[in-house]
C-alpha cells in the first residue's frame, strides 16, 4: 500500500514537471510579439476610411482586418501622450499635466515610474524603439536605453527638419535661437543620416530590427514616427497623387501621410517575411487630434491639437493581428492611451502587480472579443496653468482663460470651475474653464464661398455634452442636467484631490548644445 502511494506521488510529480515544463514553453511560444506605431499630430479626418480623399491602403486594409477603435482616445499633445502610453497613469498622477518638455527644461518622466518597456523586458520580450522620445533627456537617466528600451535610434525632442534632421530652439535665457542635431544611436549622435527622410529612415529601421530578431524570443517594438507632424516636408513622388488639392499645406501634408501609410506597410511586410506576424499584435496609434495649422483635420469634429475638444483629443486608432478573435469588428467601447500599458503588458504574460497605482485598463477582451470596456470614466485632464500659445481664428480670439470665459473663477461642488479641466463618463463629457481653441474648422476643400471655421455662443466655464449623440459638441446641456453637471464635478475635485503638484520647471541655459555639438543630456 505504501508503495502504491509512493508511486503514485512520484507519477504525479513527474506529471507536474512535465506539465510545468510543456505549459511554460507553450506559453513562452504563445506570448505574441507586440509593435506599437505611433503617429505624431495624425488628424481624424486625415485616414482613408475616414476620409477618401486621403490615400492610406495599408492603414485601410490593416484596420479592416483587425479592430478599429472608434471611441478612443489620446491626450491632446505629444508629451501627455507617450507619458501614459509609458506609465499607464494620468498626466496628474506624474505631475506632467501642463504642455510638453521643452527642449531647455531640466525634467522628464519621473524615474521612480516604471515604463512599458521595463514591464516587457521583465516579461521576456526583447525591446526597441524608434523614432520620437519626448519624455525628457536633461540627463542620461532620462533616456529610452536607460528607461527599458535595449536599442533605441531616433530623436529626443519633439520636431525637426526631416532631411537635416536639425530642430531650432529658442533659449530664451541666452537670447538666442539655436539649430543643432537631434538624432541618436543608443545614446551616441548619430551624423551620418543627413538627407534621408524620416519616414523612410525610421521605418527602414524598425524593418531591419525585425528581420535580425530570432522569433524564439518575443519582440517589443515601438515605432514613434515623426510624420506627420510639422515641418511640412516630403519628396516629392508622395505628393504627386494630390494635384487635386488646392491648399498648399494641405496637400503636402496628404504626401506625408501617404508616405507614413507606406512606413506602416513596409514595417508588416517585413513582420510578414520575417515569420513574426502571424503571432504578432500591431497596434497603430496617433497621439494627439491634428494640428489645423500645419494642414491637419479633424473634421466634423471640434477644437484640434492642444485642446480638450474632441478635435483634439479623439484619436485614429486600430490593432491589427491573426490572435484577434472578431477582425474586422469596429470597437466603439472607451478605450484610452493609458490602457495600452496594463493590456501589453497583460498579453505579454506580466502581472503589474505592486506597483503604483494604474490609471489604465486591460482592454483586450474588449478588443479582441468585443466584450464591454471595463473602462466607465475618462478624466482629459486638468491643468490649472493652462494657456492656448497658437492664435485661434475668429475675431477676439481669446489665448486664456479670463479673456474666454463668462462667469471667471469660482467653485461649484469644490471644484474650481475656471480651471482647464474635462471628464468623461459613459455618453456625458463635461468641459471646465477654457477647454481651447474651440471652432469648427471646415472640411478642407469644401469651405463653399470662403465659410471659415464657425464657433458658437461664447464659452462657458462649465459645459455638458452628450458625446455619444453630439460627437461635434453643438449643444451645451448643461442646464439641462445639472444632476449630471454636479456629480462629475464632484469627480473632478476628487481627481483633483490626487494630482500631484505641476512639475513645469525654467529653462536651464546649460541645454545649449553650441554651434556645432547635437541636443541632448547636460545635467
Ligand atoms: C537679444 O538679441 C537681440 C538681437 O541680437 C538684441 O537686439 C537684444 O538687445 C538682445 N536682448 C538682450 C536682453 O540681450
Ligand atoms: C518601403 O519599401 C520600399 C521598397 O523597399 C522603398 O522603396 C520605400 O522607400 C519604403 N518606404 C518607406 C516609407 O520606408
Ligand atoms: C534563436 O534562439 C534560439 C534559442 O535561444 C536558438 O536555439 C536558435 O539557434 C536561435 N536562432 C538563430 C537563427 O539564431
Ligand atoms: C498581488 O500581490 C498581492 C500582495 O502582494 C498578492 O496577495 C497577490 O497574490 C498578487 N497577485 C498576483 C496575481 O500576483
Amino acid at each position: 500500500m505504501a508503495l502504491i502511494t509512493e508511486k503514485r506521488t512520484m507519477d504525479y510529480s513527474l506529471f507536474i514537471a512535465v506539465f510545468l515544463v510543456s505549459s511554460s514553453v507553450a506559453l513562452a511560444a504563445e506570448r505574441p510579439h507586440v509593435v506599437f506605431i505611433l503617429a505624431d499630430d495624425f488628424g481624424w479626418n486625415d485616414v482613408g476610411y475616414h476620409n477618401s480623399e486621403i490615400s492610406t491602403p495599408n492603414l485601410d486594409k490593416l484596420s479592416a482586418a483587425g479592430v478599429r477603435l472608434e471611441n478612443y482616445y489620446v491626450q491632446p499633445l505629444c508629451t501627455p501622450s507617450r507619458n501614459q502610453l509609458m506609465t499607464g497613469r494620468y498626466q496628474i498622477h506624474t505631475g506632467m499635466q501642463h504642455q510638453i518638455i521643452w527642449p531647455c527644461q531640466p525634467y522628464c518622466v519621473p524615474l521612480d515610474e516604471k515604463l512599458l518597456p521595463q514591464w516587457m523586458k521583465e516579461a521576456g520580450y526583447a525591446t526597441h524603439m524608434v523614432g520620437k522620445w519626448h519624455l525628457g533627456m536633461y540627463k542620461k537617466d532620462c533616456l529610452p536605453t536607460r528607461r527599458g528600451f535595449d536599442t533605441y535610434f531616433g530623436y529626443l525632442l519633439g520636431a525637426e527638419d526631416y532631411f537635416t534632421h536639425v530642430h531650432c530652439a529658442a533659449i530664451s535665457a541666452l537670447n538666442l535661437t539655436r539649430c543643432a542635431l537631434d538624432l541618436r544611436e543608443g545614446e551616441e549622435v548619430a551624423t551620418e543620416y543627413k538627407g534621408v527622410y524620416s519616414t523612410e529612415l525610421f521605418s527602414q529601421r524598425a524593418s531591419s530590427i525585425i528581420k535580425t530578431h530570432n522569433s524564439s524570443k518575443p519582440l517589443f517594438l515601438y515605432v514613434a514616427l515623426q510624420a506627420v507632424h510639422d515641418p511640412l516636408q516630403v519628396p516629392e513622388r508622395y505628393v504627386a497623387p494630390y494635384s487635386f488639392i488646392k491648399d498648399h499645406n494641405r496637400r503636402l501634408y496628404a504626401g506625408m501621410v501617404s508616405a507614413m501609410d507606406e512606413a506602416v506597410g513596409n514595417i508588416t511586410l517585413a513582420l510578414q517575411r520575417g515569420g513574426l506576424w502571424d503571432n504578432t499584435v500591431l497596434v497603430f496609434s496617433t497621439d494627439n487630434g491634428g494640428q489645423t495649422r500645419s494642414g491637419g483635420s479633424n473634421w466634423p469634429l471640434r477644437g484640434r491639437k492642444w485642446s480638450l475638444w474632441e478635435g483634439g483629443i479623439r484619436g485614429v486608432g486600430f490593432v491589427a493581428s491573426p490572435l484577434l478573435k472578431r477582425p474586422g469588428a469596429v470597437s466603439r467601447q472607451l478605450i484610452h492611451v493609458s490602457d495600452w500599458l496594463p493590456t501589453l503588458v497583460g498579453l505579454a504574460g506580466g502581472s503589474t502587480n505592486g506597483t503604483k497605482p494604474l490609471d489604465g485598463f486591460d482592454v483586450w477582451n474588449t478588443i479582441s472579443n468585443g466584450l464591454p470596456s471595463p473602462r466607465l470614466e475618462l478624466l482629459h485632464n486638468i491643468d490649472p496653468l493652462y494657456v492656448d500659445i497658437a492664435p485661434c481664428p475668429g475675431t477676439g480670439r481669446p489665448v486664456t482663460l479670463a479673456q474666454a470665459v463668462s462667469g471667471g473663477s469660482r467653485a461649484d461642488f469644490g471644484f474650481n470651475v475656471s480651471i482647464h479641466a474635462a471628464i468623461r463618463s459613459s455618453n456625458w463629457k463635461l468641459l471646465t474653464g477654457y477647454p481651447g481653441c474651440d471652432v469648427w474648422f471646415p472640411r478642407p476643400g469644401h469651405n463653399s464661398s470662403g465659410s471659415g471655421p464657425s464657433r458658437a455662443d461664447p464659452l462657458k466655464s462649465v459645459m455638458l455634452f452628450d458625446v455619444e449623440k453630439d460627437p461635434e459638441e453643438r449643444h451645451d446641456l448643461s442646464a439641462t442636467f445639472p444632476a449630471v453637471v454636479e456629480y462629475l464635478l464632484g469627480r473632478l475635485q476628487q481627481h483633483q484631490k490626487s494630482a500631484l503638484p505641476i512639475n513645469f520647471p525654467d529653462e536651464d541655459p546649460r541645454c545649449d548644445p553650441g554651434p556645432t555639438g547635437a541636443w541632448g543630456p547636460w545635467a
